[in-house]
């Protein structure tokens, strides 16, 4: 039984996220998902369009996803995979080289993202949206 482990926000769930849980998932036999906690995020100076709770629902609804955990602070990993018997840790390539101290305790893969799509463009997007809205059509 191979445990494999990602963390991330997950806001607005798009396509991006879901190759990435689908190719995490195919590196073992059971994929955790640690979630940024609304308060984890807001001390990074980061705000979601969906809270916690609804970003966990939809991990869980996810079929690569078997196990969803909360991320409360960044110095949680080496005990995550400790504690969880994780085998590989997987992230995206925007994070490169950061998480390489956790080649100590398992394997270290990073993915190459899915390109054009982000939660930050998501948002903007909406933004956009909404402010033609309110000019041609409130
Ligand atoms: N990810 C990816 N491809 C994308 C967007 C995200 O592979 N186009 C990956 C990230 O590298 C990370 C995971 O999905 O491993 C969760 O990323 P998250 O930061 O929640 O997603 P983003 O859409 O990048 O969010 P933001 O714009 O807020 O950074």
């Amino acid at each position: 039984m191979k445990t494999v482990i990602t963390y991330g926000t997950f806001d607005l769930f798009h396509i991006g996220h879901l190759n990435l849980l689908k190719r995490a998932k195919s590196l073992g036999d059971k994929l955790i998902v640690a979630v940024s906690t609304d308060e984890f995020n807001a001390g990074k100076g980061k705000t979601t369009l969906m809270p916690f709770e609804h970003r966990v629902e939809l991990l869980r609804s996810v079929r690569f996803v078997d196990e969803v955990i909360a991320e409360t602070c960044w110095e949680q990993k080496i005990t995550d995979v400790q504690r969880l018997g994780v085998d590989v840790f997987v992230i995206g390539d925007d994070w490169q080289g950061k998480f390489d101290f956790l080649q100590e305790f398992c394997e270290v893969v990073y993915l190459p993202r899915t390109d054009n799509i982000s939660s930050t463009d998501l948002k903007k997007a909406i933004q956009v949206f909404m402010q033609l809205k309110r000019d041609f059509l409130d």
